[in-house]
Formats: structure tokens, sequence, C-alpha cells
């Protein structure tokens, strides 16, 4: 039992955390704990829909019966994009009780993995990779041109419940630097001109498609194609633009990557 010093502290302990916690501004999805709100708290439902039982079952049946932990993470998936991108506690129980394990495993899988949203996101998710490649390419001015236009903060939702930014790390696509993952699909060969083109055209709800790679770079290019287009070690390409011998002399000034890469 605890004494009433010990209560005190433990009490003036979680008050502090809470304290601290609202004035640093992370995405909520980032925290380790859960956060009540008036979306996500004991009350709020979440339950399957029809069509989406059926498609948990099939996730199901690709497991043995004594393993059904290993579909934990599509049925979150699955939860998340039911509930609009975000998973409140209630999902993660209802994945919880369709798993067969007590609701902290859930709980643990889905505060590890970054691509589960614990607090509500806005109807374009984007995501701007700030690791180095995107860096070097110009991923700053991609995020000041995104704060800038829209008014919020990495991390910010806007009021309209339209966008919301969030910084991350590498999403793999480092040979299209930089660029933004905007729900499911990939934006790349990003400039601060075709960013605020992408803004205006999700505000109508005109995003362009990515096509069957998932990803448009938005300089014309294709794919992964490279900026000189299709090229191999042995040739040298015949669309070349650039000077081949410019980084002969061992001099690479990283303020002219992008004039470089034709960007
Ligand atoms: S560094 Fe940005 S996608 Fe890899």
């Amino acid at each position: 039992m605890l004494s009433n010093k010990s209560t005190q502290f433990a009490k003036l302990a979680v008050n502090r955390l809470l304290k601290q916690n609202q004035s640093v501004r992370f995405f909520g999805a980032a925290k380790s704990f859960h956060l009540e709100s008036p979306e996500n708290n004991e009350t709020t439902f979440f339950d399957f829909t029809d069509e989406n039982y059926e498609r948990a079952n099939r996730v199901l049946q690709k497991y043995p019966d004594n393993y059904r932990q290993a579909a934990m993470i599509p049925l979150l998936d699955l939860a998340q994009r039911q509930n609009g991108g975000w998973l409140p506690l209630a999902a993660m129980d209802k994945v919880a009780q369709i798993c067969h394990v007590a609701p902290v495993r859930v709980y643990e899988v889905a505060s590890f993995y970054t691509m589960f949203n614990r607090t509500p996101v806005g109807k374009y998710f984007m995501q701007v990779c700030g690791t180095t490649p995107c860096m070097i390419c110009g991923s700053e001015e991609i995020m000041q041109t995104i704060q800038g236009h829209l008014g919020i903060k990495n991390g910010g939702t806007t009021k309209d419940g339209l966008f919301t930014l969030l910084e991350v790390e590498c999403l793999g696509a480092c040979a299209n630097a930089p660029m933004v993952q905007i729900n499911d699909d990939y934006y790349e060969c990003l400039s601060k001109e075709t960013m605020i083109e992408l803004l205006e055209l999700m505000k109508q709800d005109k995003l362009p498609p990515v096509g069957k790679w998932g990803s448009l770079p938005m300089n014309g290019q294709v794919s992964c194609e490279g900026p000189l287009g299709k090229s191999s070690l042995f040739t040298i390409p015949t669309t070349l633009t650039v000077d081949p011998d410019r980084f002969k002399d061992g001099e690479v000034n990283p303020a002219d990557v992008k004039k470089h890469m034709a960007y």
C-alpha cells in the first residue's frame, strides 16, 4: 500500500509529465502513451464494417489458428484505413479481441511502428522526408513552403482538417529527392513550385494519380529513371544535359547539387 507521501509524489510526477507533454509540439502519433481526448476515450466506439470483417477473415486465414497475433499489423492497418487514417483505443482493443491477445500487446505494436497514427490526421497526410539525401536536395525548403502556404507547423493539422504535415526519416525514394508521401503515394523530385502546385490541387481534391508505380516524379521523369533519362554504367546517356566531367577535379559543392542533377 502506498503511503500518502508516495501517492502525492506519484501524482506530481504524472502531472508534470502531462504538462511537459502539452507544451511539446510533437505529433501525437509519436507519443508512447495514450492521452484522453474527446475523440479518443473509453466511450469511443469502433467496430469493423461487414466488408472489413470479410477482409479481416481473409487475413486471419493466412496464419495457423494458434498464431492469430501474426495478423495484428494487417488488422491495425485495416482499422486505421476504416477510421480515416488513425487508431483510437477502441480500434486497438478490437484488434486485440480478434487476435486473442491482451490489449497491451496491440498498444505496444501500434506505438512502436510510425505507420500507425494514434491521433486524428487530416484527409491529406503529408510526410516529408528530411533525411540527408532529401535534405541536401531541398527538403527544408519543401517543409518551409508547406508551412508557409498552409500556416501549420511540423506535426500540425489545418483547422479545416484537410492537411496534416509531418517530417519523417528516409522513405526509400532517395534517388528522386526531395520527396513527400501523401497518404499512400509518393511525389518526388519536388521543387518549391511543384509543392505549391500539389497543395493547390489537393485543395480542389484533384491530386494527380501516381499510376502503377505508386510514385510520381514532379519534374517529368519516369519513376526512378533519373534526371538524365534511361542510362547504364556502360554508356554515356544520349540525353545528357550536364557536363560529364563536372566532378573530375574532385571538387563538389553541395550547394550546386540540384544544378548538377538537372533539376
Ligand atoms: S533520404 Fe529522402 S527518401 Fe531517402
